[in-house]
């Protein structure tokens, strides 16, 4: 088996080669409905397929587009990668995190990770942007092998989560779950996940921010509720209603994340 690290090197070469951009200062990961932010972000200089670099499985979902666009923002300059792999997908652990481990080995100090979600706290509503102070894994699925005790304690980073509320005061923070799907949870399961103290449930993000963490970087993570979780309103959920909601919400969160990439 090729070393993960050792693909993620490779993958970053590839993309400083498509890009001609050496080095990448701070990379975003778009989640469902997040595409139509990156056009509030700038022109990308260069785009490459993901399936054209080593080690990135093809996408599996609608609306998970599968590139990595370069965007100079200020002074930095951004990888986004539009398209995530899911642990439901069954490529397994690494692949899930290739990834934050290529953004990381591209020269990226920080990493942005956005998501789509199902709000457990009824204080959110649909359409609204939560920052991720913390996390549940409910999958027990860790990207890390070996004794590496990583230090957890402040994974989302408070100095970035202190700016992204400097310039939004009315962003709310939540504690996020990792679900692994690809079912929705039960009403039964949303209860449970009230019960320990979650506000947000989503299948993603978890891995890759502890992957990005252990590697040395600042990890910021941001989740648009797109829907009520399971049981909190009685209604069904749907795939199509996730999309759609992170379409209306996201010129609000492109004008955002540019702020924020602009003050790191
Ligand atoms: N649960 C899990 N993942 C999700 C949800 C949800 O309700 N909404 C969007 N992603």
């Amino acid at each position: 088996m090729t070393d993960p690290l050792a693909l993620a090197q490779s993958a970053a070469e590839a993309i400083a080669k498509a890009t001609q951009v050496a080095q990448h200062d701070v990379a975003l990961v778009m989640g469902s409905g997040w595409a139509d932010a990156v056009s509030a972000l700038g022109t990308p200089s260069a785009e490459v397929a993901m399936k054209d670099l080593p080690g990135f499985p093809p996408p599996a979902v609608e609306g998970h587009g599968g590139n990595v666009q370069s965007i100079a923002i200020g002074d930095k300059r951004a990888l986004v990668f539009l398209g995530r792999t899911h642990l439901y997908e069954g490529h397994g652990i690494e692949a899930v995190v290739h990834g934050v481990r290529t953004a990381v080995a591209a020269g990226a100090k920080t990493i942005i990770l956005t998501n789509a979600c199902g709000g457990i706290n009824t204080e959110y509503r649909v359409g609204e942007p939560v920052l991720v102070r913390d996390h549940i894994s409910f999958t027990g699925v860790s990207p890390l092998a070996g004794a590496q005790f990583v230090d957890l304690t402040t994974l989302y980073s408070p100095r970035l989560r202190t700016l992204a509320k400097e310039i939004d005061p009315s962003l709310k923070e939540g504690v996020y779950v990792h679900w692994r799907g690809p079912a929705y949870e039960t009403p039964a399961e949303i209860n449970m996940m009230r019960i320990v103290g979650a506000d947000l449930v989503g299948m993603s993000t978890v891995p890759e921010a502890i992957a990005a963490h252990a590697l040395g970087a600042e990890v910021m993570a941001i989740s648009l509720v797109t829907n009520a979780a399971a049981g909190v309103t009685g209604e069904k959920l749907n795939h199509l209603e996730v999309i759609a909601a992170g379409k209306a919400a996201a010129s609000r969160m492109g004008i955002l994340l540019r702020e924020l990439i602009t003050k790191l």
